[in-house]
């Protein structure tokens, strides 16, 4: 596990774009897998001022051949919905890049059968040949995606229930109506295959989390601490 330590969240949004530049930039047929929430936004700004810069120039491709896969999104909300984390990643970053809208794939919580949607999704990532490069927020608690402490690590894409704590945590994104129950969440262990993984940490309500990380107690108890099972981690701390 490398760690990197940057000086304040600007520099580290910084880093983290520099890092998906680079990898699509060697490979532009990259899948990524990507993270919403507040970490990464700052990340997906200084992609899109980048890209935005070389989309002008014809022969400069950034997003068109990348495939990406996100980490999470909620049950009974339609990617429609301006709280559902499609629309995320529609407003930060898609609808400002290059990408082709049928390489995206964020898991559809509004399936008939959210479980069948789960096997779909896995599915999806397989056939795409695995993912290249993951970028993980953190949350307080350790959890990865939505996947909170107790989590196996061998777990696969499914359905989760949402504690308490998340929930009230994005009820500003649900002003209108009932806040999700449920969310459809890549598992550890679909996280775990990911060749290379980029965790995102910043703030400090996170910093208990982070000393928790460093610590390498590896246990189920703080999500998280599975990546020391991996043998190609990047943290950047900031
Ligand atoms: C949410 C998301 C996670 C995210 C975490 C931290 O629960 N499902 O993928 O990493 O919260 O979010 P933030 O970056 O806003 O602190």
């Amino acid at each position: 596990m490398i760690w990197e330590q940057l000086e304040n969240y600007d520099a580290l949004s910084g880093r983290a774009a520099k890092i998906l530049l680079e990898a699509i930039r060697v490979n532009p047929r990259s899948v990524l897998g990507l993270p919403t929430g507040r970490t990464p936004i700052g990340m997906y700004k200084r992609v899109v001022e980048d890209c935005g810069a070389v989309h002008v120039m014809p022969t400069h491709h950034c997003f068109r051949d990348v495939t990406t896969f996100n980490l999470d999104e909620y049950v009974g909300i339609p990617h429609d919905h301006e709280g559902s984390y499609a629309a995320y990643m529609r407003h930060k970053l898609f609808e400002h890049v290059d990408v082709d809208p049928a390489r995206t794939h964020i898991p559809d919580g509004n399936a008939l059968d959210p479980g069948v949607e789960c096997d779909r999704y896995e599915k999806e990532i397989r056939d795409a040949g695995g993912i290249d490069l993951t970028f993980l927020g953190l949350g307080r608690n350790g959890h990865i995606g939505f996947n909170e402490p107790g989590t196996p690590f061998d777990s696969r894409t499914r359905v989760v229930a949402l504690t308490e704590s998340t929930r009230s945590a994005n009820a500003p994104h649900f002003p209108d109506g009932p806040v999700p129950t449920a969310a459809i969440t890549m598992g550890i262990g679909t996280i775990l295959e990911s060749r290379r993984i980029v965790l995102l940490a910043s703030g400090s309500g996170k910093q208990d989390a982070i000393a928790r990380l460093r610590s390498r107690d590896i246990s189920t108890a703080f999500p998280a601490s599975a990546l020391w099972m991996h043998e190609n981690v990047h943290v950047l701390v900031a």
